[in-house]
């Protein structure tokens, strides 16, 4: 094969892999709780702790209680949340607009809650890395210095979200054309991790924390899912991830 045919090659399995289907890398990233991971928060070495999906995921015995996240690995969180707008815990709370959020967050963003609300055990999983790990409600698995069998909770700092979210972007909120200069759901949305239109960017269609967080999206800041390495530019540049939804 001559030379420039291989740069060709070459150049279109750059575009292929490089431009149009940009790759979530969780891997080395603080999502990445493997006792390799990229942040300070996780496992212990040894225990099989060189895998990563397992602390939120597992391929059996996974808690169907808990619809927020597919195949999830972790209990579901007990403690009551206060929502945005809300005047105390437990209760709707409602937008300048008057859009009422739910009671208490739906399960795709309780899922996020379970690691980030500072009650929950990060490391509290149902099927522990390895074979034979299974205990029914989940168990706390090494991490740092927390041994096994106690539970080590979001450390206070912007990454713990806590069970207050009156001063959060509202989650668990019915997306209101119009509402706050919302724009039309069938608006294309380019550069997203999984979506092409606003409407891919709600979950039951509510705006949750996976509306503007891929939780395996490693390579773009704050796990953001405007794309960083699709777009070439920082995820939220010029606040591109708030004037997707909102015309302002
Ligand atoms: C920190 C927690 C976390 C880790 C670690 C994690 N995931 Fe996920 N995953 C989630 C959440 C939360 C969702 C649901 C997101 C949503 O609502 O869009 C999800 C959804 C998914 C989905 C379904 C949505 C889709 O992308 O099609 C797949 C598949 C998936 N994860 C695979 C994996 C694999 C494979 C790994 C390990 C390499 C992994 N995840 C690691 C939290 C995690
Ligand atoms: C299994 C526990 C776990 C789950 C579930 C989880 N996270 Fe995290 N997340 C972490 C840890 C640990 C960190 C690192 C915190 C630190 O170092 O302060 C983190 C960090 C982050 C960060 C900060 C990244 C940075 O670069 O500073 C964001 C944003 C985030 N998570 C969003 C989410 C969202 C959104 C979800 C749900 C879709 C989610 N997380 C689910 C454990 C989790
Ligand atoms: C409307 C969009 C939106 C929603 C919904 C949202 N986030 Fe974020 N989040 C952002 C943006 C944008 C940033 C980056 C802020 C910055 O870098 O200053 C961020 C940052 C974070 C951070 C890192 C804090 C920091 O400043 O480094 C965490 C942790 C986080 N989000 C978790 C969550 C969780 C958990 C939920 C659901 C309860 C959620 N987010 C819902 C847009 C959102
Ligand atoms: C996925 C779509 C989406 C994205 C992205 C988004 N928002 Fe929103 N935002 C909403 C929805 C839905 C509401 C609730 C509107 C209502 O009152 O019905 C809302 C409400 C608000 C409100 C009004 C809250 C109130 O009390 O009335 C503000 C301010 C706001 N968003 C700012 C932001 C900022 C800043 C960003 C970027 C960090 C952002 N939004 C990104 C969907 C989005």
């Amino acid at each position: 094969m001559r030379m420039n045919q291989l740069a060709k090659i070459a150049a279109a399995a750059l575009l292929t892999f490089g431009v149009t289907s940009a790759m979530a890398v969780i891997t080395g990233s603080k999502h990445d709780l493997s006792a390799t991971g990229g942040g300070t928060i996780k496992a212990n070495a040894g225990q099989n702790n060189d895998e990563i999906c397992v602390y939120c995921h597992t391929p059996h015995a996974s808690n169907t209680d808990f619809t927020g996240a597919p195949l999830w690995n972790k209990a579901t969180p007990s403690g009551t949340f206060t929502m945005y707008g809300a005047t105390s815990a437990g209760v709707a709370g409602t937008t300048i607009a008057g859009t009422a959020t739910d009671t208490a967050p739906s399960a795709p963003s309780l899922a996020c809650l379970s690691c980030h609300d500072g009650v929950s055990a990060i490391n509290s999983i149902v099927n522990a890395p390895g074979s034979g790990g299974y205990v029914a409600g989940g168990q706390n698995v090494a991490f740092g210095s927390t041994a096994a069998g106690t539970a080590f909770t979001m450390p206070a700092g912007v990454t713990q979200i806590g069970t207050d979210l009156t001063n959060d972007h509202p989650v668990s909120i019915t997306y209101v054309e119009g509402a706050a200069s919302l724009k039309p759901t069938t608006t294309a949305v380019t550069g997203w991790s999984g979506a092409s239109t606003i409407a891919d960017l709600l979950r039951n269609g509510k705006v949750e924390c996976a509306s503007c967080h891929d939780p395996h999206l490693g390579e773009s800041d704050t796990f953001l899912r405007r794309n960083a390495a699709t777009v070439g530019e920082a995820s939220n540049k010029g606040s591109a991830v708030c004037l997707t939804c909102h015309d302002k």
